[in-house]
């Protein structure tokens, strides 16, 4: 069975790392699906999100990794999936997960949702988290895999005047930006 595993991954997190090798467990093969959100302003754009996903995933023989927009269910119909895959990690993300599972239910009959619940230690963790802490310059690198945390301290080098308190990443100059994308990366967290 292929399974969808959609979000918008910005920046990939140790808990959505958990849900992805637990999935590829349980799927015969599972494609993670960034969102291409016009709405949102993103830390880094899509293919850089990409890139941190696949960078992360290499140990993982039966995953791909790849980028939609639109409803998620039109997505998992173009590539034949019949499962959309989801992480649960404290109660309030059941109300929205479950309204997200029954809205996509009512789109596509044969389309079934699977919710996996986030490992224990990775049950607070969220994306935007990582971010606000990193902003204030705080150590992120036992929340996300470590190029990530790189990455995301090479954005804010140049917003705060402070090095990030790690243990063992150094603060890092600004980097070159990707290119190919439409967003406005960088910029304040929607
Ligand atoms: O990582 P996120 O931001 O929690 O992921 C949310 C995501 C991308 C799964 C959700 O917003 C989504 O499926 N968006 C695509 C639009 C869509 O299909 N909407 C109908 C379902 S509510």
């Amino acid at each position: 069975m292929l399974a969808i595993y959609p979000g918008s991954f910005d920046p990939i997190t140790l808990g959505h790392l958990d849900i992805i090798e637990r999935g590829c467990r349980l799927f015969d093969q599972v494609i993670v699906a960034v969102l291409r959100n016009p709405s949102k302003t993103p830390l880094f754009t899509v293919p850089e999100r990409i890139e941190q996903i696949r960078q992360s995933t290499q140990h993982l023989s039966n995953l791909e990794v790849d980028s939609f927009d639109g409803l998620t269910v039109n997505y998992a119909k173009l590539r034949q999936a019949n499962a959309l895959l989801r992480g649960l990690r404290v109660l309030s993300d059941f109300e929205m997960e479950l309204q997200m599972a029954h809205t996509n239910k009512t789109l596509s009959e044969r389309i079934e949702t699977i919710f996996l619940a986030t490992s224990n230690e990775y049950s607070f963790l969220s994306s935007s988290l990582v971010k606000e802490i990193a902003r204030f310059g705080g150590p992120i690198d036992h929340l996300v895999p470590k190029h990530v945390a790189i990455d995301i301290y090479k954005c804010f080098a140049k917003t705060h005047l402070a090095s990030p308190q790690t243990t063992d990443l150094a603060p890092v100059p600004e980097r070159p930006r990707m290119e190919s994308t439409t967003e406005t990366p960088h910029g304040q967290e929607a």
